[in-house]
């Protein structure tokens, strides 16, 4: 049965895993438009460091718990978007049993969420459901070359069934289900050591370590900008009418990642040299979004080109407090103790934990954890930063050397300030 809220109230949005890094965006986002927002996450990857600009607002409530568990909010809301689920391959090949329950009973959950609720509601998903695609740039009609049984299958196929899960849910009539296939994004408040390759490739380049590469580097990424994506979410949760399909968003601008070694190289004024390490098991060649149903749909396409988007990156990693920071996941055992940590002496350019993550991802684990739904040792671990040796403890650039990005930063820029886009939507609460 359909729990009633009152004309007048403000629209109720929940965000699912609204802590992380797209989520914490978003959320920003939807209170800045005037929404009552809910955020719920385990905090298995996100920070509370994330939504500190929120918690203790009177339109934002945060309820920290698993989706896997059964979800009682004890208020109804008006939209749903689901984008709990650790992004980074080391951090979901952590409890890879968790990562595809999280994929499956998590997104049922929050389905039959909105189904009693009548709400609308917004999956997430990903460009890995397309795998390691043969066809250039993926287009929402390929159906995908993925390895179900490979250490990414947890996430890809979990995904998938998610996919599967809200497209039933919408042809059965249960729930107005929207989904977005998210192609690589980045910005501030990733996750610096979660082994992304925006993020790797910065940190390297601020603490002057080799660039680390995988393969020969003429693999091909497409990066978004942060901004840029919540805005494509927002506008396929407000379009009407539903697109029933689902619709890629990303950039298509594609970049070898040499390339973009090269534009981290030179945007940080580093001179570190590029170290090769072998291509992990199921990696993409190529990855490129085409955007046209995007662009047709919604009248949405990004808008911050990657030297601005990768400044302002660049400008909060070296300004980041490192005590709020996700340990690497190299550095979690599976009894979920912490072990040893980039900056250790035997790994003074953390390439052998990085290595460590590429060849044996499920050897890092976060211990499975039968308690779904509680919190892990190891996920307590995470959350609370915890670093037992200080690992590389603050170590930043000289703030001498990052001058150059502040002032590049603040030279006009047309593309920034459009990236709080012009969405056709009526303030909520207005
Ligand atoms: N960032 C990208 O480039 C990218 C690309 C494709 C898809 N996506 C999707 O977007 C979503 C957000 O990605 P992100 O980059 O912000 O990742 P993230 O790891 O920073 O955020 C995920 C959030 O979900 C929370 N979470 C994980 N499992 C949970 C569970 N079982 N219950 C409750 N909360 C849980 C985490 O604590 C975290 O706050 C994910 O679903 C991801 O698959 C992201």
């Amino acid at each position: 049965m359909r729990r009633s809220r009152t004309a007048h109230q403000t629209p109720t949005v929940l965000v699912a895993g609204g802590a992380g890094f797209l989520g914490s965006h978003l959320c920003e986002a939807l209170f800045e438009d005037g929404y009552r927002v809910i955020c719920i996450d385990n905090f298995l990857t996100g920070r509370m460091e994330n939504i500190k600009s929120l918690v203790g607002q009177p339109r934002f409530r945060l309820i920290e718990q698993d989706i896997c568990s059964p979800l009682t909010l004890g208020e109804p809301v008006d939209r749903i978007f689901n984008l709990a689920c650790a992004a980074s391959p080391p951090r979901y090949q952590a409890d890879p049993i968790h990562t595809t329950r999280t994929c499956v009973i998590g997104t049922l959950n929050l389905l039959e969420l909105a189904v009693s609720d009548g709400a609308r509601f917004l999956q997430a998903s990903t460009s890995e459901v397309y795998g390691d695609p043969e066809q250039h740039p993926q287009r929402e009609d390929y159906l995908g070359h993925v390895n179900c049984t490979g250490p990414r299958a947890c996430y890809d196929e979990g995904k998938r069934t998610a996919e599967t899960l809200c497209f039933d849910y919408l042809r059965a009539d249960m729930a107005d289900v929207r989904v977005a296939r998210i192609f690589n994004t980045y910005g501030p408040r990733m996750d610096p050591a979660d082994g992304r390759i925006v993020s790797n490739l910065v940190m390297q380049a601020l603490e002057k370590r080799p660039l680390t590469i995988f393969g020969d580097g003429r693999q091909t990424r497409s990066f978004c900008y942060v901004t840029d994506l919540v805005q494509g979410l927002l506008r396929l949760m407000d379009i009407d009418p539903n697109p029933r399909q689902p619709l890629n968003l990303g950039n298509p601008g594609e970049f070898t990642v040499l390339e973009l070694a090269d534009l981290v190289r030179e945007l940080t004024r580093t001179r570190s040299p590029m170290k090769f390490l072998p291509l992990p098991e199921d990696d993409p060649r190529r990855r490129r979004p085409d955007i046209a149903r995007a662009k047709a749909l919604l009248g949405w396409s990004p808008k911050v080109p990657l030297r601005q988007g990768l400044l302002r990156t660049i400008a909060h990693f070296a300004d980041r407090d490192e005590s709020a920071m996700v340990p690497r996941v190299g550095a979690i055992n599976k009894s979920g103790a912490v072990g040893f940590e980039a900056g250790d002496p035997e790994d003074p350019d953390g390439s052998r934990a990085l290595v460590a993550e590429a060849e044996h991802p499920t050897k890092i684990l976060v211990g499975p954890d039968k308690r779904h739904g509680e919190r892990s040792g190891a996920a307590e671990a995470i959350n609370q930063g915890h670093r037992p040796d200080g690992g590389r403890g603050n170590r930043r650039l000289p703030a001498t050397s990052l001058h150059h990005v502040s002032r590049m930063l603040r030279q006009p820029d047309d593309d920034a300030s459009s990236t709080r886009g012009s969405r056709q939507h009526p303030r909520a609460g207005s």
